[in-house]
């Protein structure tokens, strides 16, 4: 059985020519930057940021983020160099499909999964906790904690709007199943995003970034940053879903910046978007290193001072607490006096910015299932397109079905490490699969090739591998069940019926312009 077998890259060119896309080369190194910019900035920042200085790093969460984007820098040259290696447009799936065959082309397709539907869930049930501070701010009321939260919660403030919940069970998350809902019938109805809404919102995210650090700058309260990481003696604290003790191992010190960086390592997803662009890129192997490592250090910056200021301005141990939910509105109510406007404003931008990053991160999703389906190794259903609107809307509805189970019933804490370890252990593959390939096929015509590989992908792979170890064994068994069930459905279904193995060829999708065809 031949478990590498590779995709003939003639095959691809010729599914790609069948969506009749022609893409131009017409994206310099700003546009690139700023597609990467307006695809990494979203619910990393605004929320699992709170999230890992409060149980992990506290101030330190400064370095956590410095060792996130290490990772994401290597690896994303890793990205660049694969992306450039086959001449159409894809995502990870497609290139590893053409240059390491089937089995690992499976392995990150499945493992695709976790970054976008599990990324579409986290996103959404941060959406939640806005909306909820949007509905107490604007009209004085709110959806109860129990229709608002997972299960596994239970409400543990006596300030805010759930005070009078004390005590409360979450039974499901509504808001964040109805954002998806309508995201979903948005998708359905046509996939071409305005580029124009999509640009300003772009500008709004950075826009917002820069206001809470530059106005939030003077409210810094320096006590605040004193430790600057977590004591083993900082205690225990009661939260939603139990009890942080931050004497555990990955909870106080440098560890426990490390294990903020595997939380904070959210907020760099997406930049692989950039790489993605690479046949559209006018000089790829100059350009897309410079989109990618530019749009990182850009974000990196604006990432590292937006967290200092943000611990600066409440105490870490807050964000377990009344600050857990819509973290950065809370901070600045708390400690800006007379910037009410600007938490407001905050609340709103966010509910725009987290719908577009949850609409690419679900149209993502169903791209790629798109192309899996077409290659065979999916049942068909996800490749079936609407009569009228072209777009796979049975795939859309059984992921709507999907992510809403986890944005419904799971605590954020848990699918965002999720998405994580799963999109860190894809950058694993593609950093080795680099490294692999320069060996065993070094003819292939590379227009980028990561400089200096011999130390970029080992050193890439192993900062991922360190953020994947901090994570602890319950992420790494959900990770590893992940994958058996990924196995089970390779073995059992997916090699029986590949395209590639059997000598048939099928449509594809343009992953830029998604037109769908059959
Ligand atoms: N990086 C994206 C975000 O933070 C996924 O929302």
């Amino acid at each position: 059985m031949k478990l590498f077998i590779k995709k003939p890259i003639a095959q691809l060119m010729a599914a790609s020519a069948a969506t009749e896309s022609t893409l131009k080369r017409t994206l310099g190194v700003g546009s690139l930057i700023a597609l990467g910019i307006g695809a990494i900035i979203g619910a990393g920042i605004f929320v699992r940021t709170a999230a890992a200085a409060g149980e992990h790093a506290g101030p330190a969460v400064t370095i956590s983020f410095l060792i996130a984007a290490s990772g994401c820098a290597l690896a994303g040259l890793c990205y660049a160099e694969f992306a450039s290696m086959i001449p159409i447009a894809g995502s990870a799936y497609t290139y590893s499909y053409a240059t390491m065959g089937e089995f690992i082309a499976w392995i990150i397709g499945w493992d695709l999964v976790l970054e976008y539907a599990l990324g579409a869930a986290t996103v959404a049930i941060g959406w939640s906790q806005y909306f909820n501070e949007f509905l107490t701010t604007f009209f004085g009321f709110h959806i109860p904690y129990a229709w608002s939260h997972s299960f596994f919660e239970t409400s543990n403030t006596t300030v805010g709007m759930y005070a009078a919940e004390l005590g409360n069970r979450g039974i499901v998350n509504l808001p964040a199943i109805l954002i998806l809902f309508l995201l979903t019938l948005l998708l359905i109805k046509g996939t071409a995003e305005s580029a124009i809404v999509n640009n300003v919102i772009v500008v709004v995210k950075v826009a917002i970034v820069l206001m809470i650090i530059g106005l939030g700058w003077h409210f810094i309260n320096p006590a605040l940053h004193t430790p600057y990481m977590i004591p083993a003696d900082a205690g225990v604290i009661k939260v939603s879903t139990g009890v942080v003790n931050y004497g555990d191992t990955f909870n106080h010190g440098w560890l426990g910046v490390l294990r903020g960086a595997s939380v904070v390592f959210f907020a760099f997803i997406g930049f692989d978007a950039v790489s993605t662009a690479a046949q559209e890129a006018k000089n790829p192997q100059r350009d897309m290193p410079k989109g990618i490592l530019i749009s990182l250090v850009i974000c990196t910056a604006l990432y590292i001072l937006f967290s200092h200021v943000l611990t600066g301005l409440v105490s870490y141990k807050q964000f377990l607490i009344q600050g857990k939910e819509a973290s950065v509105t809370y901070a600045i109510k708390a400690a800006m006096p007379g910037y009410n406007w600007l938490a407001n404003l905050v609340t709103v931008s966010i509910l725009a910015g987290f719908s577009s990053v949850i609409l690419v991160m679900l149209m993502g999703q169903t791209r790629v299932f798109y192309t899996m389906s077409t290659d065979g190794l999916i049942p068909k259903i996800f490749s079936k397109l609407h009569p009228k609107f072209r777009t796979p809307y049975k795939s859309q509805w059984l992921f709507f079905g999907f992510v809403s189970i986890f944005a419904g019933f799971i605590p954020d804490r848990i699918v965002g490490d999720m998405v994580s370890i799963g999109t860190l252990f894809a950058f694993v593959l593609v950093c080795l699969g680099i490294m692999i390939l320069r060996n065993t096929d070094p003819n292939l015509v590379r227009p980028f090739k990561t400089p200096i590989y011999y130390i970029v992908c080992p050193l890439g792979a192993l900062i991922c591998l360190g953020m994947i170890a901090s994570e602890g064994w319950e992420n790494w068994a959900r990770l590893i069940v992940w994958l058996l069930i990924g196995f089970i459905i390779y073995f059992g279904y997916s090699i029986k019926r590949s395209h590639v193995r059997h000598g048939k060829v099928e449509g594809a999708i343009d992953p830029i312009n998604p037109k769908f065809v059959e």
